[in-house]
């Protein structure tokens, strides 16, 4: 599979990538999980599942796996795959994000799932449990869900330990979420630390539903920076039929692939991106998603597609009233 480096500096990524935030624990927020899982979600039942996944992107040619502290046991279900299948050592590229704890005690019910904290001592503790997992393969780490309320980008004692980690040799990132993505993403090219900037790379959302953080995003590829597309399938809302209109499905269909592979294949023909992450659940989903590849698109129907973005408010109107399920 074609590769970018991921920023300035960073190691060679796939295109496309595969996020482990549907796999790592029982809840989320797609759409149609008791159709993808199995019966069962046991911490085993969701580890096989996880291992044949990860088995079925390598063999599709997938060299970049994305997770966080806080999608349940991702990044151990990704340690304890690497270590079975003898892929330690800078066969894949691993990135993760710290900001987040998990607390949904592996159950469906729980009044929370997750506790943001962007903190100091949680970057710390959270870098010190990604590295025991991951040691070396993991050569991205992210703030998650960056936000110009929380502080962290004007955070000095975080920003200057981010700056640590970056000259160890690991490419320091931010994600961002919300109708303020673009903002976080202009603050975050403007952090100064001493005259130095921790980071270069940044996960966000853009998808067909959603594209208002397209400029910011070529603003921060022309600096060098690593683009990674997440939610590119709008959490599923894109493959329901009717959700992106039938234009999407109208050129999906002429060339004969999936309403996810047009969809995903529209955002890797943005320049400016970098990686897109397959949010697959199974190994059809994925399959179905790496046709991405092989889509092109002439301009004028790129921007027809692209025409059929919400507002920013009412699309993450919409992703807050997600369900986990
Ligand atoms: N703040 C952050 O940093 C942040 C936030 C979100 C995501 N992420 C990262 O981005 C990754 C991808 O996000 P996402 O899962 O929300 O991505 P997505 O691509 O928008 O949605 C993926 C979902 O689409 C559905 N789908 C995919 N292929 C399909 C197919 N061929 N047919 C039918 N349905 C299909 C599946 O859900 P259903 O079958 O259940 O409908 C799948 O779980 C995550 O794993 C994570 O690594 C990061």
């Amino acid at each position: 599979m074609e590769t970018r480096r991921l920023g300035k500096g960073g190691p060679p990524v796939t295109r496309l990538g595969l996020g482990l935030a549907a796999i790592g624990r029982p809840a989320y927020i797609n759409l149609h999980r008791s159709r993808d899982l199995p019966g069962s979600r046991s911490v085993a039942a969701m580890r096989t599942l996880a291992f044949g996944l990860l088995d079925h992107a390598l063999e599709g040619g997938i060299r970049y796996f994305d997770a966080a502290r806080s999608y349940g046991r991702a990044e151990e279900f990704l340690a304890g795959w690497l270590d079975l299948r003898g892929l330690r050592g800078g066969a894949v590229v691993c990135g993760s994000k710290w900001g987040y704890t998990y607390v949904g005690g592996w159950r469906m019910d729980a009044l929370a799932q997750e506790v943001k904290d962007h903190s100091l001592n949680q970057l710390v503790s959270q870098l010190g449990e990604s590295r025991r997992l991951l040691g070396d393969d993991l050569r991205l780490y992210q703030i998650h869900s960056a936000t110009l309320e929380s502080g962290v980008l004007e955070d000095r004692e975080v920003l200057t330990r981010l700056l640590t980690l970056a000259s160890e040799g690991v490419v320091v990132g931010l994600s961002v979420s919300g109708p303020r993505q673009a903002e976080v993403v202009e603050r975050a090219m403007e952090v100064s630390v001493d005259g130095r900037n921790p980071f270069t790379a940044v996960q966000a959302t853009w998808n067909l539903l959603q594209t208002a953080a397209g400029p910011a995003l070529r603003a921060a590829h022309d600096r060098g920076w690593g683009i990674l597309v997440k939610e590119g399938l709008a959490n599923g809302r894109l493959v329901d039929a009717g959700e992106g209109g039938g234009r999407v499905a109208e050129s999906a269909s002429r060339r004969g692939v999936g309403l996810d592979a047009l969809a995903l294949g529209a955002i890797l023909s943005q320049s400016w991106c970098d990686v897109v992450l397959s949010g697959a659940v199974t190994s059809r989903q994925l399959d179905s998603n790496l046709e991405a590849l092989r889509v092109t698109f002439e301009d004028d129907e790129l921007s027809e597609l692209t025409a059929l973005a919400e507002e920013p408010a009412e699309y993450w109107a919409r992703r807050a009233k997600l369900p986990w399920s």
